[in-house]
């Protein structure tokens, strides 16, 4: 590159630089042949400027202009010049100079590429994730991981600030229980065994308290085998921080000035402190979900004091067994069709619902097909309650606790999109608080722990362990931002008997225990200082940052939803030396 040193991005170039000799380098992203002048968009990671080849100034550099196609890579020496105010273009930020290129270099050739490098684009997704390297070169792709370095460099300025120390972690490992499974890698040196990636640095970080490093934090990895979703890969992200001597709410102060100073930074947004809290109780009661989102109302409300009474069984009798009534009101909807009601059922029902009613509030009246099961002062005060006008349509489902929160909760977040009652540019931060400890696993017929067994109970609860597992409340925490998890944490314990109850609680015996966090209770017993923290889902909140609609846009290279990297093709099949080595035989049956 010897005389070919960049003096500036081509997508900073200015009229400061007007009559100033510039070297660009990058790729053509779009190159036009008029005869005579030959205009090439010349593109880096800054944006994109206008070189003009002109054949009778330059016939050098225009024979190179010539041979250029789209996407090869080249160097350009030239003069900066003001555009005319004819040929000013509006839309690129260099748009009022061109550069009049005296020199170039094709520095390396390229074949045409399989999908245009475009802002806007419709290559189906599969095809963008097998030339990653090629879809990364569209520009918002490049803005997000732009942001997503400036959120790194906020971060560690903040925690740094604030006496956070930056301690790494094993990635082989021991199990680290946060609820899904784990990824597992062979150890050769060690017939039969393995390692597992972490799910988070949990028991590390604790460790590092008893350690009495204070403070910690680290910008991490985790690992885990889980379902996939729209906001979900099966590695991700994290800001990981632990704090000792440290309470609920200095947990919380400390991360509200991180997420303030992370808004404020990357997106000029001034976020109002203290940040809303809302009960785990309250956030079910109001909005169904744990992860509410409150930019918008349309709130549940709980009418089981209605038809407890009532002679219909399909909602007595799940009321009488400890079940909820959850009721929404969705104004302006009174006239969907039959079709469209069976659907919003089934919908529900795809949340653990067993059904669902609906009221259309008509001008004769009140229509349903349970309006015959139900008197009328009760449909009337029903519908009173909920305030419903006519051309109203009521919802209403009566089941175990979860499925009646989890379908409405769905319903409310459905109607809150397709009735656009969100406004797009609406921020909705909120804290979670005062979790259950533990949550009845149907399926397995035990508890099991909300958020991870090293979560502490609080205090004045501990002794329900005896009497009433279920009601014991975690000094447990989320941060959720319009209806996002986007960070969870908590209060951890920290001595040795109340991690002994929580084990027992769980159905860990002494000897499992034993197995998998010896180490753990041991480092209880000499000398652990209270402590808590938290975790952040760094994808999430970049994504909510850039306004991304998919956790693979912010991520260089993503994986499908069916864990795969289509650039790379992992995983795939091993020679079978290596499995030999491993100890390890294949069972694909
Ligand atoms: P938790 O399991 O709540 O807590 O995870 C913390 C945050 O990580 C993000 N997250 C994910 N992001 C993308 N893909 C995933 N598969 C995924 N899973 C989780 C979420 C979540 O809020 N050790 C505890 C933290 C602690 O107690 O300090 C933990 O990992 O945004
Ligand atoms: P069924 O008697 O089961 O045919 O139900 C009659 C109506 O009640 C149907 O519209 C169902 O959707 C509704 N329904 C049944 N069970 C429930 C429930 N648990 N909660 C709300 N609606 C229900």
């Amino acid at each position: 590159m010897k005389g070919w040193e960049r003096t500036v991005y081509c997508g900073q170039v200015q009229a400061a630089h007007v009559g100033t000799t510039v070297v660009l380098s990058g790729w053509v992203d779009r190159r036009r042949d008029l005869g005579g002048l030959i205009f090439v968009h010349l593109r880096d990671r800054e944006g994109v400027v206008q070189v003009v080849f002109n054949p009778e100034r330059f016939p050098d550099a225009h024979r190179c202009a010539e041979a250029m196609r789209t996407e090869y890579v080249v160097a350009v020496r030239g003069e900066v010049r003001q555009r005319p105010p004819e040929s000013v273009n509006e839309e690129l930020p260099t748009g009022t100079v061109e550069v009049l290129a005296r020199d170039a270099i094709i520095l390396n050739d390229a074949k045409t590429p399989v999908f245009a490098i475009e802002d806007e684009t419709s290559v189906a997704e599969d095809l963008r994730l097998a030339y990653r390297y090629l879809d990364l070169r569209r520009a918002p792709l490049q803005r997000n991981l732009r942001l997503r370095h400036r959120f790194y460099q906020v971060t560690r300025r903040y925690l740094d600030s604030q006496g956070f120390l930056e301690v790494e972690t094993p990635v082989l490992t021991k199990s680290t229980p946060e609820g899904a499974r784990d990824y597992l890698v062979p150890s050769r040196v060690n017939p039969g065994e393995f390692f597992a990636l972490p799910q988070s640095p949990q028991l590390f970080k604790q460790l590092l308290m008893v350690a009495g490093f204070d403070r910690y934090f680290q910008i991490v990895k985790c690992f885990r085998d889980e379902d996939l979703r729209a906001d979900r890969q099966p590695e991700f992200t994290q800001i990981d921080v632990e704090m000792s001597f440290a309470d609920r709410d200095e947990v919380l102060a400390t991360m509200e000035g991180l997420m303030v100073e992370l808004f404020r930074e990357l997106r000029g947004i001034e976020l109002a402190r203290p940040f809303p809290r809302i009960t785990y109780d309250e956030a079910i009661r109001r909005f169904g979900l744990d992860a509410p989102d409150t930019r918008f109302g349309l709130e549940l409300q709980d009418v089981g004091d209605l038809f407890a009474e009532s002679a219909f069984r399909a909602f007595a009798q799940p009321l009488a067994a400890g079940g909820r009534a959850m009721a929404l009101s969705v104004p302006g909807q009174g006239d969907l069709a039959r079709s469209q009601l069976d659907q919003l059922e089934n919908f529900a029902k795809g949340f653990g619902a067993k059904g669902l009613a609906w009221f259309k509030i008509g001008p004769g009246g009140i229509q349903s097909p349970v309006a015959k099961f139900l008197p009328d002062a009760l449909l009337q005060t029903f519908r009173e309650r909920m305030d419903a006008k006519e051309g109203d349509l009521l919802l209403l489902c009566v089941d175990r606790p979860k499925a009646a929160a989890d379908a409405m909760g769905r319903l409310r977040l459905k109607f809150g999109q397709e009735l656009k009652l969100i406004d797009p540019e609406a921020l909705a931060v909120t804290w979670v608080l005062d979790f259950p400890l533990l949550e009845w696993d149907e399926k397995e017929k035990r508890w099991s722990a909300m958020h991870h067994p090293f979560t502490s109970p609080m205090d004045e609860d501990v002794s329900h362990f005896e009497d009433d597992p279920g009601k014991i409340r975690a000094k447990a925490y989320d941060l959720v931002i319009n209806g996002s998890e986007v960070g969870g944490g908590s209060i951890r314990i920290h001595r040795r008997e109340v991690q002994n109850k929580m084990f027992q609680a769980l159905g860990i015996g002494p000897d499992d225990a034993r197995a998998k966090f010896g180490f753990l209770l041991d480092a209880l017993e000499y000398g652990t200082p209270p402590h808590g923290g938290i975790a952040f889902g760094v994808d999430r909140l970049v994504m909510i940052l850039t306004g991304a609609d998919s956790i693979r846009d912010v991520v260089a290279f993503p994986k499908t939803q069916r864990a795969q990297d289509l650039m790379t093709k992992a995983p795939s099949a091993v020679d079978p030396a290596q499995l030999k080595e491993l100890h390890i035989k294949l069972d694909l049956a």
